[in-house]
């Protein structure tokens, strides 16, 4: 059968219509810079509002963002994101120091959030892994997760396809939405292979 120009049925039947190619989720990683201070905002405020997965109540701001990155830049720690082809920032991971005082200066906590459409795709393992080598690189011995023990069997299951251990539960330490929540310690022993300078800590 043929159609002609001005016919009406001019659209194939649904199961004769050639399939689409499979979407391509294509992505870089990069080091944060300012600029993406406000999306990286945008996406962790997200889950602030949201979820249980970070026992932050209140949404951050950008001077908070801008300090964390100050301070991460100061002391040579990794702040990654993953940008779409477009320039879109997809998700972030960051390592920031486990603890304040000296003595801990081997040893990190990490922290990763993906914007939505990003996850189940398989980034926040390259994007984990990223920050799992750069902290090698920079002489790291340690990374740890402070993980939610509610709603966040994908960040335990991503930490734990990376080689992150359980290292112990605090159950009643958080209150969010009404309910108590408490969090589950992961963590991995790196292979450092540069030397960790020392900082001004
Ligand atoms: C956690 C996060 C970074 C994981 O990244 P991701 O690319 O989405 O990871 P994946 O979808 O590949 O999931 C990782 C694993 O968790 C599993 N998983 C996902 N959702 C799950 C669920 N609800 N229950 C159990 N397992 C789940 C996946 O099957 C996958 O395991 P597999 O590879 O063995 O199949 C991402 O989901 C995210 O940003 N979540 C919200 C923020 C968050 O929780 N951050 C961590 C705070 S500590």
């Amino acid at each position: 059968m043929q159609f002609e120009p001005g016919d009406r049925r001019r659209v194939l039947p649904r199961h004769l219509r050639p399939t689409p190619a499979p979407e391509v989720f294509s992505y870089s990683i990069r080091p944060a810079r300012a600029s993406d201070l406000p999306h990286v905002r945008e996406i962790y405020n997200h889950f602030v509002s949201n979820s249980v997965v970070t026992l932050d109540e209140r949404r951050s701001s950008i001077p908070y963002w801008r300090e964390k990155f100050a301070m991460l830049t100061r002391l040579g720690l990794p702040f990654l994101v993953a940008v779409s082809p477009s320039g879109v920032v997809l998700g972030y991971a960051l390592a920031q120091p486990w603890a304040g005082k000296n003595a801990y200066r081997y040893t990190v906590e990490d922290s990763i959030y993906l914007g939505p459409g990003a996850g189940g795709k398989g980034l926040g393992g390259v994007l984990l892994q990223a920050l799992i080598d750069a902290c090698q690189q920079l002489g790291i011995r340690e990374m740890v997760a402070v993980i939610s023990d509610s709603k966040a069997e994908a960040s335990i299951r991503l930490h734990a396809k990376l080689g992150f251990v359980e290292a112990g539960r605090m159950g009643r330490v958080g209150h969010k939405f009404g309910r108590d929540l408490g969090t589950v310690y992961m963590k991995k022993a790196l292979t450092p292979t540069g030397r960790r300078r020392l900082f001004g800590r």
